[in-house]
């Protein structure tokens, strides 16, 4: 399905942001209302859309509207003949371009407010509101974040709502459905937000909604189409996570064997990942990918080193020399098909894939152009500096449960899209001391054990994280007569939203009997096994 088709097919909102940090969560609200919406920099002209929304919002920013490189809206917005609706600086532009006057305020308006929604009579202005449920004391609670305020209305506009601070808090034009908000009905700080934004696309602009999440793959499919054109390759590194996973899957349904996944073995994977992962994405999802086992050269790398951060940078910096050394070739391989076989070879190497996700996505700059969204946030972002590749990036604009409903919809295998995190870093991270081969079997083994058990038990989904830390200290224990001396392994699992805190796992007390009783037997080094119940803070999930 094309863009052109999709929007045919479903009512389109036009989100136009202005670089607030909040700007994509518009477009989240949206697809929760089973809305389709496109977002695209404030400075889009409405007469080059080659489609009409059928409502527009303005996000929020982080300017100041008078301010000299503050964005600002194609004024043909407010004659698109669509109703408009602006958050925040939204508002402000709104008011500026129709003679309101807005200024710094004293003191910076940051939290919660209370509005009291006022009735106009106006049938159109009063529809912003409709159908809200109030609460006790007659207002709705919001969340405000602004520096300016509206000191003057518009001529031609009415006041829709107010607080004891501020009687410009909504505002609406007394004859053209443009209203405009001060406070963020997009974050979730503000309870009734999602019912702002219900009222503006289903009252005001009459979308009934009807677009769900299967229809962003071919949305997204053609959209990277679009980009990489009929010849153009992508490279990517696939981890076996679910973000990477998907990633690899959309590209691969879109352009095909002209995606190339990338995993590198680093020596520090679970038991027999590679190999489970290339089965998965090759065998069941058809994805062309290499897997290149450099284990020998992380391994040489981390010999002798105890200290957590110099693990970590050793890897970081490896995994970049071994997947641009593995580029390189793919790069050579395009050239020369290029030069052999002219027109009907595949085009050149010219972009890379990213699984990154909105909230990996700090700040939106997107108006200030494509090469300002590259940021240093990403993993592999030490790649791009070298490697003069474009950034793909499709699940910017989703939320990890998002991109499982995803995962669910491409038919990737259910373990896999529910599967907990796992470190780049890897077994490096959770084995205390030096890493040597030996220690990774040991580790490698008990982690296996433990996840099996927790499957078994049925307690997978119910737990965030959980993993086995191999311990620098050994125990005595005893083996049929025989004294042991041997190591000890934690086990962690915890419950948690976003992994800034984290509490540890309640497990049934049978469920930790049998997991150690196995490891103890089956796990040779290991003869004692505790269980870590550390919350975050003052623990982190890791041990390093
Ligand atoms: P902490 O230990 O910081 O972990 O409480 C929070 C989450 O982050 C993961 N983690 C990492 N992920 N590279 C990664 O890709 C790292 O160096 C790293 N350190 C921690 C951890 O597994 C948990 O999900």
């Amino acid at each position: 399905m094309s863009t052109e088709e999709i929007h045919n097919l479903y009512d389109t909102i036009l989100i136009l942001d202005f670089g607030s940090q909040y700007s994509h969560l518009i477009t989240r609200r949206c697809r929760e209302l089973n809305v389709y919406c496109e977002m695209l920099p404030c400075t889009q002209k409405i007469a080059d859309l080659s489609w009409k929304p059928k409502g527009i919002i303005l996000s929020g920013s982080p300017y100041s509207v008078y301010a000299p490189d503050a964005p600002h809206v194609d004024p043909a917005v407010f004659e698109a003949g669509v109703p408009v609706l602006g958050i925040c600086y939204g508002l402000q532009e709104i008011a500026r371009t129709h003679g309101g006057q807005v200024e710094a305020h004293s003191q910076r308006e940051y939290g919660y407010a209370k509005i009291q929604v006022e009735k106009t009579g106006i049938a159109h202005a009063d529809r912003m509101f409709d159908g809200i449920q109030m609460e006790e004391d007659g207002g709705m609670q919001v969340w405000m974040s602004h520096g300016d305020q509206l000191t003057s209305l518009p001529p031609h506009f009415v006041i829709i709502a107010s607080t004891s601070t501020s009687p410009f808090t909504a505002i609406a034009h007394e004859s053209k459905e443009i209203y405009g908000v001060q406070f963020h009905p997009e974050v979730s700080h503000s309870p009734r937000g999602k019912e702002v934004i219900a009222a503006f696309v289903r009252n005001v602009c009459g979308i009934e909604g009807g677009w769900s999440m299967e229809s962003f793959i071919p949305k997204e499919i053609a959209r990277i189409r679009e980009i990489c054109g009929p010849k153009g390759q992508v490279i990517g590194a696939v981890s076996g996570g679910v973000d990477s996973t998907v990633a690899a899957k959309i590209m691969h349904e879109a352009i095909g064997d002209r995606f190339h996944a990338i995993m590198v073995d680093n020596g520090v994977l679970r038991k027999d990942e590679g190999a489970k992962v290339h089965k998965m994405l090759t065998e069941d999802l058809g994805v062309n990918l290499t897997v290149i086992d450099a284990s020998d050269l992380f391994l040489s790398r981390l010999k002798g080193v105890e200290d957590p951060e110099k693990k970590r940078k050793i890897i970081g910096n490896t995994f970049i020399e071994v997947f641009e050394d593995e580029a390189g070739k793919l790069e050579a391989a395009a050239e020369k098909e290029l030069a052999e076989k002219g027109g009907d070879a595949k085009g050149k190497i010219e972009w890379l894939l990213q699984g990154t996700l909105y909230p990996d996505v700090i700040e939106s700059i997107s108006f200030k152009g494509p090469s300002a969204t590259i940021k240093t946030h990403h993993n592999v972002g030490g790649l791009l500096a070298d490697m003069k590749l474009k950034l793909i990036e499709p699940l910017r604009e989703l939320f990890k449960d998002e991109v499982r409903a995803l995962g669910r919809l491409l038919d990737i295998p259910a373990h896999l899209v529910g599967r907990h995190p796992f470190p780049g870093p890897g077994l490096a991270i959770r084995i205390l001391g030096e890493v040597t081969r030996e220690q990774i079997a040991i580790l490698q083994h008990a982690d296996d054990i433990y996840i099996e058990e927790i499957r078994a038990a049925g307690l997978y989904d119910q737990i965030s994280q959980a993993f086995v830390a191999l311990l620098p200290v050994k125990a005595v224990g005893v083996a049929g007569d025989a004294r042991t001396y041997d190591q000890v392994v934690a086990l962690r699992a915890v419950s948690t939203e976003d992994f800034m805190t984290a509490d540890w796992f309640v497990f049934p007390s049978q469920v930790l009997k049998k997991i150690s009783s196995r490891i103890t037997n089956e796990v040779k080094g290991v003869n004692r096994v505790v269980y870590d119940i550390t919350s975050k803070p003052p623990g982190t999930v890791e041990w390093l």
